[in-house]
């Protein structure tokens, strides 16, 4: 029998200088800096410059911003308003490098562009389908790609504690070693394809249930508790039932996802709603007793997708934009990738074990 590894778990294939996810110790580094140091004192603009370019940089400043040009606004205004948000982002990064006409390599500077880009994407879409228009970037000078993205979606400048909020969570989320979407996103590059196929790819796979994760279904969850006094009963009827409590497990961490302390920290550092965020503290204990009881031999811990879901509604974000604003996040680490794997990648091209017919007449 060949050793098949249809999950790919364990593989290596390839090595990085740009995060290390340690699952036994409960510890994500950045090019070697401590994901709740980042969180607690760096930007997400910062942290941008840091995985694409290796160094922290010396004079931080925010991404340039960047605006719908002609090609993504008309790619965007033929869509149907009921799209999924996050196919509109799909569609919008398409359309910017088919206009650009990119081809390989990709470049650091393409990476920033598209980075700036995806705020502007997400909130153009989420105006034009509820039929407004795309807020012009130039009122958002000296706000970052977090707040940016807020701006794009109320036209308002946004409260400095949710831009902060929010600038928090998409440092959280920016990288994560080698998961299905930077995966993709490094396969398509070691064609040597162009840096929007590659991200286009990289959503796609961030599309499906197993990978984007559901802090909406964290929020669901919290909501049919409604109270801590129901939290016992309800945790133990649903776990009977077979049901998973969302925001919690993981399957590289063994102990406590170390985003979810930090986002932890954000949440109480933003109060936009105690009485929420207290239900969900209260909650986290119950499940996590309820959990050890039901599945000693397995560590079931809280998740990032716990607090981040406190986090997204106490900014104001709808629901349906929770995965597209963990997107926008998560394009400085495929880029990152995307940039790393050009330069020293090889052609990603695994083989299959044969299982199907022999050798037959044709009929
Ligand atoms: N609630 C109840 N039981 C659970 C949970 C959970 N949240 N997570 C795992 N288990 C149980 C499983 O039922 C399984 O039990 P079994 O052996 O009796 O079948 C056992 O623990 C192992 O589960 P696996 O699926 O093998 O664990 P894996 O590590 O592959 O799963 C995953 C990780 C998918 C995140 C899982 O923990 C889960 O479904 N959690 C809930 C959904 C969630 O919070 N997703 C967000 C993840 S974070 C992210 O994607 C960024």
């Amino acid at each position: 029998m060949a050793d098949v590894k249809p999950g790919l778990e364990g593989v290596l294939a390839a090595e990085t200088t740009i995060s290390l996810v340690d699952g036994s110790a409960g510890r994500l580094l950045y090019r070697g800096y401590e994901i709740g140091d980042l969180a607690a004192h760096g930007t997400f603009d910062s942290v941008t410059a840091l995985l694409l370019d290796g160094e922290w940089p010396a004079a931080p400043e925010p991404l340039a911003p960047a605006g719908l040009d002609e090609s993504v606004g008309a790619a965007l205004r033929s869509l149907p308003a009921d799209t999924a948000p996050l196919d509109a982002l799909r569609t919008g990064v398409s359309a910017w490098g088919a206009a650009r006409g990119l081809d390989w390599p990709p470049t650091a500077a393409q990476a920033r562009e598209l980075i700036a880009l995806a705020p502007a994407i997400v909130g153009g879409f989420a105006r034009l389908r509820s039929g407004g228009d795309p807020v012009d970037p130039a009122g958002s000078e000296g706000l970052g790609v977090a707040g940016r993205l807020l701006h794009a979606i109320s036209g308002e400048q946004p409260e400095a504690s949710r831009e902060r909020a929010l600038d928090a969570y998409f440092v959280c989320c920016a990288e994560h070693g080698l998961n299905a979407s930077t995966f993709t996103a490094r396969v398509v590059t070691s064609t040597h394809s162009d840096i929007a196929s590659a991200v286009c790819g990289a959503v796609g796979a961030l599309k499906g249930r197993l990978h984007g994760g559901a802090p909406s279904g964290v929020r669901d969850q919290l909501t049919q508790i409604g109270d801590v006094e129901h939290a016992e009963r309800w945790i133990r009827e649903a776990l009977a039932r077979g049901e998973r409590l969302m925001g919690f497990g993981h399957r590289i961490y063994r102990t406590t996802d170390p985003r979810a302390e930090a986002l932890r920290g954000v949440a109480e550092g933003l109060a936009a709603d105690a009485e929420w965020l207290k239900l969900a503290i209260d909650v986290e204990d119950v499940a996590l007793r309820l959990l050890a009881e039901h599945k000693p031999d397995r560590v079931l811990k809280t998740n990032v997708e716990y607090y981040a879901s406190v986090v997204l509604d106490g900014v104001g974000l709808p629901s349906d934009l929770y995965t597209p604003a963990f997107a926008v996040a998560r394009t400085a680490g495929w880029c990152a990738h995307v940039l790393e794997q050009a330069e020293h990648g090889r052609l990603i091209r695994p083989d299959a074990a044969y299982v199907g017919p022999s050798v037959r007449p044709l009929p």
